[in-house]
């Protein structure tokens, strides 16, 4: 087994989840949160950039704070989940370099897919990379956030690490991977931890290779423009 991944189930047990600071709803799973803790320290990861803020951010956060150099960009497509990750993180005492970024989900094809893509300035995240851990934790509802790894890949150091929760979700996490490994073939190397929480797989970046985009997945397509057009209608805020 990969030695980091080994060493993270190995020590995820005694990673401490506060009973006052873990919000429940919205959050991964506690299992997930310890298991991302535990990585993070086993990866002596500096650099990290997350997709869907919240309690993973303090939790990864915690583990770089001593680290010169640490950073941890944080991107959620919600004005108001980012407010609320950002006071969370604020009032924790935590001192690791944080910053929150709200970034609108909009159309765009990667190749014949039509996915929904966070809206960054162009060449933003490859200024600030290379990132030694991504986390995607995407919205609850299927608004194609397999877009994320196509955007994000030139900024991950080779041999950096992507974790993606959920990922036992048939309809969703799990077509994402396949979008991937389409995509980048043997530039990846993932694993599917099936008994973390609901799923977790993490995946190294094994090579730089550009993506191909060589399906057309008209499936994918139509999901991307349902969760587009909720967006708009704002139904999935609560
Ligand atoms: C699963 S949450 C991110 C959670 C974060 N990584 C954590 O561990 O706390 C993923 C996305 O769902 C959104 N979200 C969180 N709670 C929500 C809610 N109650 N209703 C709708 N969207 C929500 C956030 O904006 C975020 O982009």
């Amino acid at each position: 087994m990969n030695q980091y991944i080994a060493a993270a189930v190995g020590e995820m047990d005694k990673v401490n989840i506060s009973k006052l600071e873990y919000p429940g709803t919205g959050a991964m799973d506690p299992s997930s949160c310890r298991f991302l803790a535990a990585f993070t320290r086993a990866l002596g990861a500096k650099r990290i950039l997350e997709f869907g803020s919240g309690f993973s951010t303090l939790m990864m956060a915690r583990e770089i704070e001593a680290a010169e150099g640490n950073y941890l960009l944080s991107v959620d497509y919600s004005p108001r989940h980012s407010a609320m990750a950002k006071e969370a993180y604020e009032t924790s005492g935590c001192q690791a370099k944080v910053e929150f970024r709200v970034a609108p989900l909009r159309p765009r094809f990667y190749g014949p897919k039509l996915l929904l893509s966070y809206g960054l300035p162009k060449g933003l995240i490859e200024a600030l990379g290379p990132f030694d851990l991504v986390l995607i934790d995407a919205p609850h509802h299927d608004y194609g956030c397999e877009s994320v790894l196509y955007d994000i890949f030139p900024a991950v150091a080779e041999g950096g690490y992507i974790i993606y929760d959920d990922a036992n979700r048939a309809d969703m996490e799990k077509n994402y991977l396949r979008g991937w490994k389409s995509a980048f073939g043997g530039d990846i190397d993932p694993v599917l931890l099936e008994g973390i929480g609901n799923g977790l797989s993490v995946i190294e970046k094994v090579a730089d290779g550009r993506p191909r985009h060589r399906e057309l997945s008209l499936p994918s397509s139509l999901k991307t423009i349902a969760g587009y057009t909720r967006l708009l209608l704002n139904k999935d805020e609560d």
